[in-house]
């Protein structure tokens, strides 16, 4: 792990005699103009060329299976290399159905590496070996997080901790490893953080107080990085992207695991949305794409909620 000098200015008071405390790159003087989309690629010349990936290499994280997969084959489709992290030893069969998928002539890969995010050490060293190998990085999605149901009163401090670990410190530790080699590389990449809509509201039917709490730090977190890395410096470094999406409820595992502890969940949980049912994973492919892509171009520091309509009435 890498320890930073800025960590010296933690609750550091003014008169102790420290060098300035550090602050995010005045925009105006570090301008993202690389950024903006050029009328010769962009304009006119081939089909989508904003959601074009061909050539670029990206990481998603909780990608055995569920939603991150299903993020990770629509990246796949536009032409990127993927590195699918997770913590499980092997892929779901899923993974290996989407691998079967994916044609030679998109141009793009899944690959499958075993990752726990709260391991931080190897996580950082695992993110540096696949922008190493490729000499870039231009992306990551990171939606590994888990789910608990139970009442705020009974809610354990070692499972508060757990929980944190992985949906919140697992979420910035991997911004960060990805941001270190963007730095690296000087790739102006994008950032995409899996949130929830449960971020902004308490779910009605089901307590899971730190989990939403979880998800409304990754939201926050969202706005912070994107202050701090969006601008480019003058040396090249900066010009990432970094936004949300906060999805409503979705059928995947982590999903079925509740509807088993709670089996009148399903029809409460359609019942709340203004589509009467829930989400396939692949209904979220377009918005990741969108995010990944030089499509979202302008888009930065955003949260964006696919719900059905779920937090709308
Ligand atoms: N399913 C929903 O309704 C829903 C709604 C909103 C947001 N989300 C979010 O979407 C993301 C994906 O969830 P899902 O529904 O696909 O769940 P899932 O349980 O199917 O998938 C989560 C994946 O993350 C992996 N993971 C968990 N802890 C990890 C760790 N420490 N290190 C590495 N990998 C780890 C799991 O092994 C699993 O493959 C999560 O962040 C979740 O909070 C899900």
């Amino acid at each position: 792990m890498h320890s930073s000098p800025n960590r010296r200015h933690i609750h550091s008071s003014p008169g102790d005699n420290l060098p300035p405390k550090p602050s995010n790159p005045d925009p105006r003087t570090n301008p993202a103009h690389a950024l903006a989309p050029k009328d010769d690629v962009n304009v006119g010349q081939k089909r989508f060329a904003d959601f074009d990936l061909g050539g670029r290499v990206f990481v998603v994280t909780g990608a055995a299976g569920g939603l991150g997969l299903a993020l990770a084959e629509a990246l796949v489709e536009a032409g990127g290399k993927v590195y699918c992290l997770d913590r499980q030893p092997h892929p779901d069969e899923q993974f290996k159905e989407a691998a079967r998928r994916v044609l030679p002539e998109w141009g793009g890969s899944l690959v499958y590496r075993q990752q726990d995010v709260q391991d931080t050490a190897h996580l950082d060293a695992l993110i540096a070996e696949i922008a190493d190998e490729n000499q870039r990085l231009d992306g990551v999605v990171a939606a590994a997080g888990i789910q608990q149901v139970t009442p705020a009163a009974e809610y354990d401090e070692h499972d508060v901790a757990h929980m944190m670990a992985i949906n919140y410190t697992g979420v910035l530790m991997t911004s960060q490893a990805a941001a270190r080699q963007m730095f690296k590389y000087r790739c102006h990449g994008s950032i995409c953080l899996i949130a929830s809509m449960s971020g902004t509201i308490a779910n009605k039917g089901m307590l899971t107080p730190v989990y939403n709490s979880s998800k409304a730090a990754v939201i926050q977190l969202a706005r912070n990085l994107a202050m701090e890395w969006s601008p480019i410096r003058k040396d090249g470094t900066g010009g990432i992207r970094v936004n949300c999406i906060s999805p409503g409820h979705i059928l995947t595992p982590m999903v079925d695991k509740v509807f088993e502890e709670l089996p009148d969940l399903k029809k409460k949980l359609e019942s709340e949305n203004m589509m009467g049912r829930l989400a396939k994973t692949t209904e979220f492919k377009g918005a990741a794409l969108f995010l990944l892509s030089g499509a979202s171009s302008y888009m930065t520091g955003s949260n964006l909620i696919i719900d059905g309509g779920h937090t709308s009435w």
